[in-house]
């Protein structure tokens, strides 16, 4: 049997716990060494998962000679800096979403990539989904015809992550907008076959999280010098001409208890609700209106843990990673011209 790859995670406070379910089931991988700045954390995960190489320093982890993968969990403004100096160092990378907080980071960790020779994938774990695989495959067979529009959103109500890691723009780059954005942003793109997206007209809104009392349902304070937004939109126009209107937010007066992340795909031969599955299609020649519900292919398993099976997998066996930092460049494009098309009060044109 093939020499198993050695992964060190960077960042094992928070997302980190649903990476470890991959690598210790992963076939082609082990986890063999940790890395964090807080020492506390470092040595309590540590212990909790039986690993005993850690790393105060993330030059340690990432220049140990024994690791080939490198998995960078660690609030968003590290990313790139990170993944380039892991690639450099002849690791192959797979990186939590989002990628970067640019699409210039982003363009910097694919040339660091291609000087390498290594992998880098951006941890997208929702395609992974069962429900968000078979909807792929449906619409990659035409289900839907020319998708001309979508409407997507995530919205939370008084759902604020309150961490030093989503609050403060030195380190997540921004609020829900990038946060979670990023999250059914990509699942659109995908779902629509990556249209290049020409024009963004965005807001921003902080209307509820600076209120006397505002509170997350997830527990801890609103810091009052918290500098993100709380609440996005954007109208986006792609070159093939479809189009999205894109909602996503922390706080909210919605009904909703915990999150509502839908999208709706509108094509000239059907329209479909994800995460529902429903799928809705018209007979002109009948007269009918037909309302199905999509069957859906078997799960590979919870997918925070799939995506890392899966990365692996690519790595061991030399094959496409199933999320490119190519597709990123979009995504990360589009909330960047959001944020500052919000600034600027008026719609503006990507390259
Ligand atoms: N895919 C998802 O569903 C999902 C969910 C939550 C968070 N995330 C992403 O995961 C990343 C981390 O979020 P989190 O919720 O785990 O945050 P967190 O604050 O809970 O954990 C981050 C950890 O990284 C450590 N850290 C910070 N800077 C570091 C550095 N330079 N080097 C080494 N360690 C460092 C912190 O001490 C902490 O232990 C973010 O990019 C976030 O967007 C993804």
């Amino acid at each position: 049997m093939a020499k198993k790859l050695k992964v060190g995670v960077i960042g094992v406070g928070g997302i980190a716990h649903t990476h470890f379910p991959g690598w210790r089931n992963s076939p082609d991988a082990e986890m063999v060494a940790f890395a964090d700045i807080d020492p506390k954390i470092l040595r309590r995960v540590g212990k909790d998962q039986g690993i005993e190489t850690l790393y105060d320093e993330d030059d340690d982890i990432i220049n140990n000679p024994e690791i080939d993968i490198i998995d960078i969990c660690t609030p968003n403004m590290f990313h790139r800096p990170l993944a380039v100096q892991a690639l450099l160092a002849g690791k192959h990378v797979i990186c939590e979403k989002p990628l970067a907080p640019t699409p210039e980071d982003i363009r910097m960790m694919i040339e660091a990539r291609d000087k390498s020779g290594k992998k880098l994938m951006t941890a997208q774990h929702f395609r992974f989904e069962a429900k968000s695989k078979s909807m792929k495959a449906a619409i990659d067979r035409g289900l839907l015809g020319n998708i001309y529009h979508a409407r997507s959103w995530m919205l939370r109500r008084a759902a604020a992550p309150v961490k030093d890691t989503f609050v403060y723009k030195k380190n997540s780059g921004g609020g829900p907008c990038i946060d979670i954005g990023v999250h059914i942003l990509d699942l659109t793109l995908w779902m629509m076959g990556h249209p290049k997206p020409i024009s963004v007209s965005g807001i921003t809104q902080d209307k509820l999280i600076h209120q006397p009392g505002a509170f997350s349902v997830w527990g801890g304070d609103i810091p009052k010098d918290l500098d993100v937004e709380e609440f996005a939109a954007a109208f986006v126009r792609f070159e093939n001409g479809a189009t999205l209107i894109l909602e996503v937010s922390w706080l909210l007066h919605h009904n909703t208890t915990g999150e509502d992340m839908r999208m709706w795909l509108y094509g000239d031969k059907g329209g479909a609700l994800w995460p529902d599955n429903d799928i809705l299609t018209t007979d002109n020649k009948i007269r009918q209106q037909f309302n199905t519900k999509l069957q859906l292919n078997p799960s590979s398993g919870e997918a925070h843990a799939a995506e890392c099976i899966a990365f692996a997998d690519c790595v061991a066996h030399n094959k496409p990673v199933p999320v490119p930092p190519e597709d990123s460049i979009p995504v990360i494009g589009i909330l960047d011209a959001l944020y500052r098309s919000a600034a600027a009060g008026k719609e503006v044109t990507l390259t």
